[in-house]
């Protein structure tokens, strides 16, 4: 069988990932490290369990990489597992990288650039996900239950990417043979995902309320203060501080970028956030929660 192996493949990339390419008649294998037992096509899988990788690997030709999550230093455990697809003759992966980096994180540009340097592999680099503004993401949590942003951002904008949007680009790339119409190029090894417009916090919150009819205010925190709260919702404490530090970095415009790259690439423009709250309106009510 070739078919395409989905790791991540019930997070949000990758179930929607997924999805696409079912409805496209690709064969797919969707990871998962609790894979449901009355779904054929899922396959057991875990980062930390490398007994698992060469069954999932097994007969696939093309991989949807989302490396573990919650670490600063992905490469021991995935650079491993590549080897092994190279071995098995994997011609395509696709990287879940990161237009956002991470401040002593060496680990996660050595793994996009091992990954660019095979041919026919390549690297999506996904601005901040809309998807953070959503329970279960320490952001959205707190947004449903007080109606609040915590921010070390300032004025800063991103340029928020729909997640839907990073699986429809990762769609075309994992089953155009080649020279596709819009943008996918042989030579192109990486690519820039962002959505229609750069947003601040602060008009993200506008957005939100102005659709939704829940008001929520932004309150302006230190970086330090922000590392506490993703500590206390359960991050490791290295990933918590890094994450922590994006903050600092958005507040300088670093990522106050956009790129057509997922027009060229599907064809469509990337969604907007407004139209992202209005698919996921119901989410925000008011829990009642203090
Ligand atoms: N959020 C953002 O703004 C943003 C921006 C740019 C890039 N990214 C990148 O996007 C990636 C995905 O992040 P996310 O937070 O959106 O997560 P996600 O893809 O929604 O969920 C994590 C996925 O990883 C799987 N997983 C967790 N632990 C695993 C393990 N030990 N072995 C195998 N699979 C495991 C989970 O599957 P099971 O639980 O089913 O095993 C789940 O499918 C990250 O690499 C992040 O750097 C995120």
């Amino acid at each position: 069988m070739t078919g395409v192996l989905i790791t991540g493949g019930t997070g949000k990339t990758g179930r929607a990932l997924a999805e696409l390419l079912r409805g496209s008649g690709v064969p797919v294998r969707v990871a998962s490290r609790t894979p449901s037992a009355d779904a054929p096509d899922t396959v057991r899988f875990d980062w930390n369990d490398p007994a698992t990788h060469p069954a999932a690997l097994h007969g696939t030709d093309r991989v949807y990489l989302v490396p573990p999550v919650d670490t600063t230093d992905p490469m021991p455990l995935v650079e491993p597992f590549l080897a092994e697809a190279e071995h098995v003759g994997v011609r395509r992966v696709v990287l879940l990288g990161s237009a956002i980096v991470l401040p002593d994180a060496p680990s996660a540009l050595e793994l996009a650039a091992y990954v660019r340097a095979r041919p026919g592999w390549v690297v999506l680099r996904p601005s901040g996900f809309m998807q953070n503004f959503l329970a279960p993401h320490p952001l959205g949590e707190r947004i449903r239950r007080r109606g609040e942003i915590r921010t070390a951002a300032g004025p800063g904008r991103v340029g928020w990417i729909d997640a839907r949007d990073i699986a429809a680009a990762a769609a075309a790339l994992l089953t155009e043979p080649e020279g596709h119409p819009g943008g996918y190029r042989d030579d192109r090894r990486d690519y820039l995902l962002t959505g229609p417009q750069a947003l601040s916090y602060q008009d993200a919150a506008e957005i939100i309320a102005d659709r939704t009819g829940r008001p929520v205010r932004v309150v302006p925190v230190g970086e330090a203060e922000q590392a506490d709260a993703y500590r206390a919702s359960g991050m490791p404490d290295a990933f918590a501080a890094a994450l922590a530090a994006v903050d600092a970095g958005i507040r300088t415009g670093r990522d106050d970028r956009i790129s057509t790259d997922v027009l060229d690439l599907t064809g469509r423009p990337p969604r907007t956030f407004a139209e992202f709250v209005q698919d996921h309106a119901a989410h925000w009510a008011d829990t009642g929660t203090p």
